[in-house]
């Protein structure tokens, strides 16, 4: 084997709560693919979260940014802590990582491993098996707008949802190129709100159609975003490739991580296709299991597989994979934390053994 292989250096923020103890799973599992496949890596480890934050007032430091810059990829547990209001930790911390690294696309892969643990009745694995690509960058998570007459009985609160030229095709081309390269079904959906959002949309439709005819070989549609959560219960089969905003986006793919069998499962990439991107689980901090050594460690395992297939390990992100699919399909009596059958930690082992 070639001894002079590449080294990467993978940020890790564990973050808050069950963060860490998933972390830890996905790390297990990264040392015994890595010698497998024969390539070094090297972890640095950031402690960024609420509890640094409670201690230090510090939630990124511009400093910080910087090295991150250097990385080959970062692998993000959770933010979320109970202790620190609402908004400082998710637009100080994971908002401003996915902003400043311009990780402009969310790609998050809807499949179901085992039909045993699907809520939608008469539909099988090969039904529930699409991914969504969120815009990660612009939208309402801009963060425009304001107040006037705070406070008073005439307040009125504006938020803006800002949409690009730039910003909105840069993202469908990457829809497009990844729909073609998965070579599935080899359908593209846009998901939006035409009939009411006339500008966003409107913008988001005309380029969506215009870069379609660069792709003579992938199938085009459009659902609006409440049919889109209609049809992702009533016929997931139909989806192949999704293709929506920041905050539709956010808001179906919690509704895909429930059909393909909850938040133990669900993971998320935040890719900068030039740049350095972020790998984390989607289902939050769950403060009240922290330390229990009963949260499902699945969710950033698979996190883990998708920095792998990112960064270039193709095949040790494949066999991740399957080595979950495995776990999922012979052994959990079910994904939910504390209902497994087995410990986080436990878990983590079964899929190190089926490696
Ligand atoms: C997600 C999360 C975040 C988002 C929060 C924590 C800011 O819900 O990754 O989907 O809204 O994007
Ligand atoms: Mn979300």
């Amino acid at each position: 084997m070639d001894s002079k292989k590449t080294q990467y250096k993978i940020a890790v923020i564990p973050g808050d709560g069950t963060g860490p103890e998933v972390i830890r799973e996905g790390l297990k599992v990264l040392e015994v693919v890595s010698s497998k496949y024969g390539f070094r890596y090297e972890t640095i480890n950031y402690d960024f979260g609420g509890d640094r934050h409670l201690k230090t007032g510090e939630v990124l430091p511009d400093s910080a940014l910087e090295e991150l810059k250097t990385m080959s990829a970062i692998y993000l547990g959770a933010v979320g802590h109970p202790d620190v209001k609402p908004g400082i930790l998710e637009k100080g911390l994971l908002l401003k990582l996915r902003f400043s690294l311009d990780q402009h696309i969310n790609l998050r892969p809807v499949k179901l491993y085992n039909v045993a643990f699907c809520p939608l009745k008469d539909k099988v694995e090969k039904d529930v098996d699409f991914v969504v690509v969120r815009e990660n960058s612009e939208g309402l998570y801009k963060g425009m707008g304001e107040f006037q007459n705070k406070g008073t009985k005439d307040e009125v609160a504006i938020q803006i949802s800002y949409n690009t030229r730039k910003g909105v095709e840069r993202c469908i081309r990457y829809a497009f190129e990844y729909t073609r390269k998965r070579n599935r079904q080899k359908k593209l959906t846009l998901c939006g709100k035409t009939n009411v959002l006339t500008y966003a949309w409107d913008l988001w439709e005309r380029t969506f159609y215009e870069v379609a005819k660069e792709y003579p070989d992938i199938k085009t549609d459009y659902a609006h975003v409440d049919a889109t959560c209609m049809w992702f219960v009533k016929n997931p089969e139909w989806f192949d490739v999704v293709v929506t905003d920041n905050m539709f986006g956010d808001i179906i793919t919690d509704l895909g991580a429930m059909v393909q069998g909850g938040m133990g499962i669900a993971a998320g990439g935040n890719i900068n296709p030039q740049g350095v991107s972020m790998f984390e689980p989607i289902g939050g901090s769950a403060p009240k299991y922290t330390g229990k050594n009963v949260i499902n460690p699945l969710a950033a395992i698979c996190a883990l597989s998708m920095l792998l297939s990112e960064i270039g390990e193709v095949q040790a992100a494949k066999e991740v994979e399957d080595a979950v699919i495995k776990v999922v399909k012979e052994k959990l009596k079910s994904l939910s934390a504390g209902k497994m059958g087995y410990s986080t930690s436990e878990v983590g082992d079964l899929v190190v053994k089926n490696l």
